[in-house]
């Protein structure tokens, strides 16, 4: 019978071993293609030690294909708590160090326990997912996993904030928690999400892609719209995170956060007054009247490389978050088509959530005309916008630039 002393001895030999996840080799297979291990990203996203992981000796109970022979240091996912600018926010980063971070039974169980956390304390969620997606070897018990993910992603949303982080695989079923939160940041190069990966593709449609052609950060970005954000690296994403993070409260019943930010709210700006072309038909570009009009000339723009037509960003007037829609009549005149109506209404869906007053800059011809936008049902996404603004009880402020 050993003693108190030699168990808890132990038990720190056994947390120092889970503490390297996959173990050396895979951790220098993780950096040598450009990422960071789930505990590296962790230990930047929060403030310094403030991190408290949960659940790290959980253990799955698979006996499928030799499954039980093998260990699975935390089940391939980081999950905890901690702070983030002072402000409590819980997170899980999947593990791929650790057969390939996916997902099964207990991984998910863990998940399920953070996600259900954060909305009983009111605070953000942030999910890091760099996974192969379901466990293979736990068949309907990790299917049934993201079941449950998707059931805490939908009874959260417009409670806390939901932000997603693609920094590696997220394929399959795998991609619709993402989709169903908030926000989704990709990282240049080493994220790629897709229902359906290059060699299906081919096979079934004799497409010929290649996964970052389909699936990478920018076609998410600019193309799909699926992805709000892109960055450069794991280090970029994960202070655009924080970033972001300081314009939002912890919860739906909360205000925003308010920020010193030293500019005079009475301040004039005489530019503003020859920003605007004397004619009609000039263009001008309306993000340097946004410049002009916030905090200290800074914004954040949500989508920035979708639908140009339009732009939604966060900003500050007198330390306090807004959220600015504004027409951009450097882009097809700023007309409104599908993408744009999609775009803009789910941000004012979410500021009108997470109580930011809207402020809208309007300078625009109106919906874009042609057969394709009226095939593409310019009329039932057109809707969409009208609605979140209609729905919307935040204050709305409305400028009309021309
Ligand atoms: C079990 C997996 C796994 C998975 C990877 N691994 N994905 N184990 N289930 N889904 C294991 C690998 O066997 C390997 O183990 C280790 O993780 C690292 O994987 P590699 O293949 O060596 O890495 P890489 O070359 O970088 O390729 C990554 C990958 C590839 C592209 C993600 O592993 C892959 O294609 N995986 C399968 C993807 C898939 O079909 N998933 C199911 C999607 S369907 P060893 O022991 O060799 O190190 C789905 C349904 C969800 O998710 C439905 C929700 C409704």
């Amino acid at each position: 019978m050993s003693t108190v002393q030699e168990k808890i001895e132990l038990m720190l030999q056994k947390k120092e071993h889970l503490m390297q996840g996959g173990g050396a080799k895979s951790i220098e297979k993780q950096h040598s293609k450009g990422k960071l291990t789930a505990r590296e990203r962790l230990n930047l996203l929060f403030d310094e030690d403030s991190f408290v992981e949960l659940d790290m000796f959980v253990r799955h109970r698979c006996t499928n294909f030799g499954q039980d022979k093998k260990e699975l240091p935390g089940e391939g996912v980081v999950t905890g708590y901690g702070t983030v600018n002072g402000r409590l926010v819980y997170a899980f980063a999947q593990d791929f160090t650790v057969e390939g971070g996916s997902l099964g039974e207990k991984h998910a169980h863990k998940i399920w326990k953070v996600m259900d956390l954060a909305m009983k304390m009111g605070a953000p969620c942030i999910g890091i997912n760099d996974s192969g997606g379901a466990r293979i070897q736990e068949a309907v018990d990790a299917l049934s996993g993201y079941g449950g993910i998707f059931y805490r992603n939908t009874k959260s949303s417009g409670v806390i904030p939901q932000i997603s982080v693609i920094m590696g695989p997220c394929a399959g079923g795998a991609v619709y928690s993402p989709a169903l939160t908030d926000f989704i940041f990709m990282v240049k190069n080493t994220s790629q999400m897709f229902i359906t990966g290059p060699a299906v593709i081919k096979s079934v449609t004799a497409e010929e892609v290649t996964a970052e052609e389909l699936g990478g950060a920018m076609t998410h970005n600019s193309r799909s719209g699926v992805a709000h954000f892109a960055a450069e690296n794991d280090e970029d994403c994960i202070d655009q995170i924080r970033y972001l993070l300081s314009f939002l409260p912890s919860n739906n019943m909360e205000e925003t956060p308010r920020v010193e930010t030293g500019d005079d709210p009475n301040r004039q700006d005489e530019s503003l007054n020859t920003l605007i072309p004397d004619n009609p038909n000039a263009p001008y570009d309306m993000k340097d009247v946004i410049r002009g009009l916030v905090d200290n000339g800074e914004f954040y723009e949500v989508h920035q490389h979708f639908a140009t037509n339009i732009i939604c960003c966060f900003a500050r007037f007198d330390g306090r978050t807004v959220g600015i829609i504004a027409n951009e009549p450097n882009v097809m005149a700023g007309c409104l088509d599908v993408d744009a109506s999609n775009k803009s209404a789910r941000f004012i869906r979410f500021c009108d959530a997470f109580n930011i007053p809207l402020v809208n800059l309007v300078d625009v011809p109106g919906f874009l005309p042609g057969v394709d936008q009226e095939y593409s049902g310019i009329i039932r996404h057109g809707a969409k916008m009208l609605y979140a603004y209609s729905e919307a009880t935040v204050p709305k402020v409305t400028v009309i630039t021309r």
